[in-house]
């Protein structure tokens, strides 16, 4: 399992005793893109790394460069360069970077070492963790990728002091999945939290739920598996976005998802009402959920048929029994999950 450094504003120190300790003789990487460049390299760099030659190479933001075409061009760069098993790549950014990083550098030369410093609550307490990592291809998420571990994880919560709101709210949203699927009583901790004042402890509470259920199955074979509720909807909502070339949020289209497989739970694995409504109305206070077009319910449903998890015939979910309580490999079929959208759209109108 990826070890995890935790920190408070002094993650510059904790990341550079860690090279010299085990990469003295290799090259230092950064991959950061244009607003982690300007964010939080700076924050990093300061004066603890003053006369060290590094490289540091730069992508442009966004969903859609999670993708094949970054990810030949970063090998072109990492070969001009000259980069070997003796160059360590150092990812700060997002969980788009966070994945491609990890991605681009385990498949190059049949992988070389990669650190990664998540600078999104969401790549701090998810996309970092548990060594999944890849890009989008055809417009949908994730379809080409790969198990890898990573050296290190850094995790400091300087970087929060930047992210916009926005931002902070999908980190939320998979601290609130974590809690909902394994931890009621970190639950009842979230909702009554401040959105600006998550702390490194809430952090850490949120990784190690992760961590627990990752170290149980590393490869979803099984209970890991839990870890996608709210993600069927989640990233056949994000596709239809990607197709129409709208800028969607992993963690909105998430806090979207939980709310149709919250209301799934009810209906198929008997959710007490109560307690489904009372995270949607929590969910509520940080968006609201679209109200579809039947052209577009129909297109989410057969981006759904994609998942990874499914079987010939239905649609795989994680479903939960109660707050904390989780249950893997439902399967649905498309009716039932039309019915849904029906009464969620109904529900907002
Ligand atoms: N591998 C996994 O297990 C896993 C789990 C969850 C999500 N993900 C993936 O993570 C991605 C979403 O990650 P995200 O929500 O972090 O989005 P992101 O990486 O796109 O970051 C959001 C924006 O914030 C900027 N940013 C980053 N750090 C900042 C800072 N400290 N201050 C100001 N701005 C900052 C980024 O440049 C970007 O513009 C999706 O592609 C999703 O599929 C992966």
């Amino acid at each position: 399992m990826n070890p995890i450094t935790y920190s408070e504003n002094s993650v510059s120190s904790k990341l550079l005793k860690f090279l010299e300790k085990n990469y003295p003789l290799s090259k230092w990487v950064f991959l950061v893109d244009d607003q982690t460049h300007i964010l939080c390299y700076e924050k990093i760099l300061s004066s603890n790394f003053y006369d060290i030659s590094i490289e540091i190479i730069q992508v442009e933001t966004g969903e859609e460069n999670k993708s094949i075409e970054q990810s030949i061009q970063l090998w072109e760069t990492f070969t001009e360069y000259g980069f070997s098993k003796n160059t360590v790549l150092i990812v700060i950014g997002g969980g788009v970077l966070c994945d491609l990083g990890a991605f681009v550098a385990s498949t190059y030369k049949r992988g070389i070492p990669y650190v990664l410093v998540p600078t999104t609550l969401l790549a701090m307490v998810d996309a970092s963790i548990g060594g999944k990592c890849g890009v989008n291809f055809l417009q949908y998420k994730n379809q080409i990728g790969l198990f890898s571990e990573c050296k290190r994880i850094f995790i400091d919560d300087i970087f929060l002091k930047t992210l916009p709101e926005k931002e902070l709210i999908c980190g939320l949203a998979e601290m609130l999945k974590h809690a909902l699927i394994a931890d009621y009583n970190f639950w009842k901790k979230i909702r009554k939290n401040e959105l600006h004042n998550i702390s490194i402890k809430q952090i850490k509470e949120a990784t190690q739920i992760k961590m627990k259920i990752v170290l149980q199955d590393p490869y979803e074979k099984n209970v890991r598996k839990i870890l996608n509720f709210g993600h069927t909807f989640a990233h056949a909502i994000e596709h239809l976005f990607l197709n129409e070339n709208c800028n969607l949020s992993h963690g909105e289209a998430v806090l979207w998802g939980m709310v149709y497989e919250l209301q799934l739970s009810v209906k198929h694995l008997k959710m007490p009402k109560k307690e489904a409504k009372e995270v949607i109305q929590f969910i509520k206070q940080y968006t609201s959920i679209p109200n579809w077009t039947s052209e577009q319910i129909k297109e989410i449903i057969i981006a759904m048929r994609q998942d990874k998890k499914n079987n010939t015939t239905n649609i795989n979910f994680t479903l939960l029994s109660k707050i904390g309580q989780a249950t893997f490999d439902c399967f649905l079929s498309e009716i039932e999950i039309l019915e849904v959208f029906q009464e969620v759209n109904q529900s907002i109108k």
